[in-house]
């Protein structure tokens, strides 16, 4: 058995946002994300030992627990990685007070997270991407209502997602 697994915590979107979030793929030429892998990571943990997952599935619990409103209104491109994405404009408050809670619960666990610089909330919509000419999208406004922890399991051709806990947000 592998004693390691790829984490990672991210927003999850309901299906209808998902649908939407499909939708704003047709306008990206690249390696299209499969529509049920959209999300917004929040904070990738790399490898980390299969040990701590009792400890992550607590923080969840700890993290503040309101949902809230995200507008996606607007594409943007990662041009070393190639990652075309659709994100907010403002990051909404509540959003940055829950990643920010997320990092600290985090550090006070001793988990080391690989952030790379300031956190800038997106939602990878493909890969290999060509950059966007048109930056501004058909407005998404996603009702967030779930935070995921993510095993992501490389399998041939690419990888499964499987979740380890979630939380669900009132
Ligand atoms: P993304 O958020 O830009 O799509 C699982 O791989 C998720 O964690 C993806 O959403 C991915 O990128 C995000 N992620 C953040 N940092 C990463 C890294 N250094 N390596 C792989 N994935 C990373």
């Amino acid at each position: 058995m592998n004693n390691y697994a790829r984490l990672f915590f991210a927003l999850w979107p309901d299906e209808l946002t998902r649908a939407r979030l499909k939708q704003l793929q047709d306008s990206v030429i690249g390696r299209r994300v499969s529509p049920d892998h959209l999300h917004l990571t929040l904070a990738f943990l790399g490898n980390q030992a299969q040990s701590l997952m009792p400890t992550l599935a607590k923080l969840i619990d700890k993290l503040p627990g309101q949902s809230f409103t995200l507008a996606l209104d607007r594409y943007g491109y990662f041009s070393k990685p190639r990652i075309a994405w659709a994100g907010p404009s403002e990051t909404p408050t509540p959003l940055l007070e829950l990643q920010q809670s997320l990092m600290q619960e985090l550090n006070a666990a001793q988990v080391t997270v690989k952030a790379e610089g300031k956190f800038r909330p997106h939602v990878t919509l493909a890969r290999d991407a060509n950059s966007l000419d048109e930056p501004f999208a058909p407005m998404v406004t996603w009702k967030v209502s779930k935070i995921m922890l993510i095993q992501s399991v490389p399998v041939k051709g690419g990888v499964i997602y499987s979740p380890v806990v979630e939380r669900s947000l009132a």
